[in-house]
């Protein structure tokens, strides 16, 4: 298991869809000219890897500081051929020197952590540091879902969200799949989720929208 974990942890620093120093993923960016989508606390990259056959025409990064995991990602990703995914394995932290201010049309937290003790809240991904790190990157009207299973990081998400003037939630589910109409989207499994759904935990889903800098009613980006 340890070996393997070494194995995987190569092959992301071998390969040359990973970063993990903003210069080299900056210069790599730049020749990026599509809509952009990121899954952080990505893991293996489900989400991410399933998206991108969806959406050819927009490109996928995932984020984790796990460099097995990453590794993983990219075999998988090499083995689906998809050519419209990266990683950067890095802490969601030093997201703000990676990507330039609105650049980023979509954030998707898939089953992060909820760090269930209260002195370590601000570890929880939607923490308000993080939040106001999302809002640099995020385009205004740009989208962030987060998928959980516990209840204590889907309240926590709604309260920080709702204390944030630069987001507005637009919607939110205590059960995802009692929702009639799912967007399939939204249906994506990651292996975390695959695990809590076999212990019958229900799925939380909350999703919220990069208001615009200076909300003035008349411009195309307010309506
Ligand atoms: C519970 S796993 C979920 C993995 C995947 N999203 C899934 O659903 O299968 C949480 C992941 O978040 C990553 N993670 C937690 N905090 C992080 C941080 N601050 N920066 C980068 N990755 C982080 C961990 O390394 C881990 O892979």
């Amino acid at each position: 298991m340890a070996r393997k974990k070494l194995l995987m942890g190569e092959v992301a620093r071998d390969s040359d869809l990973v970063f993990n120093t903003p210069a080299s993923f900056l210069e790599f960016f730049h020749q990026i000219n599509c809509e952009i989508v990121l899954e952080l606390a990505c893991g293996k990259a489900a989400y991410v890897r399933e998206l991108a056959k969806r959406y050819p025409n927009r490109f996928f990064i995932g984020v984790d500081v796990k460099a097995d995991r990453i590794g993983y990602a990219v075999e998988r990703a090499r083995e689906e051929r998809l050519d419209n995914v990266a990683f950067l394995n890095i802490r969601i932290e030093d997201l703000a020197d990676f990507f330039p201010e609105n650049s980023v049309s979509e954030i998707w937290i898939t089953f992060a952590d909820p760090f269930l003790k209260p002195s370590k809240s601000n570890r929880r991904l939607t923490a308000p540091g993080f939040l106001e790190i999302y809002s640099k990157i995020l385009k205004t009207k740009g989208l962030l879902h987060m998928k959980t299973d516990s209840d204590l990081l889907y309240e926590f998400s709604i309260e920080s969200l709702t204390a944030n003037p630069d987001f507005d939630i637009l919607a939110v589910a205590d059960d995802l799949y009692s929702v009639d109409d799912l967007p399939l989207d939204l249906v994506i499994q990651t292996p975390f989720e695959q695990k809590h759904l076999k212990n019958n935990l229900t799925i939380k889903y909350v999703l919220s929208l990069r208001k615009p800098e200076s909300n003035c009613g008349n411009c195309s980006c307010c309506n």
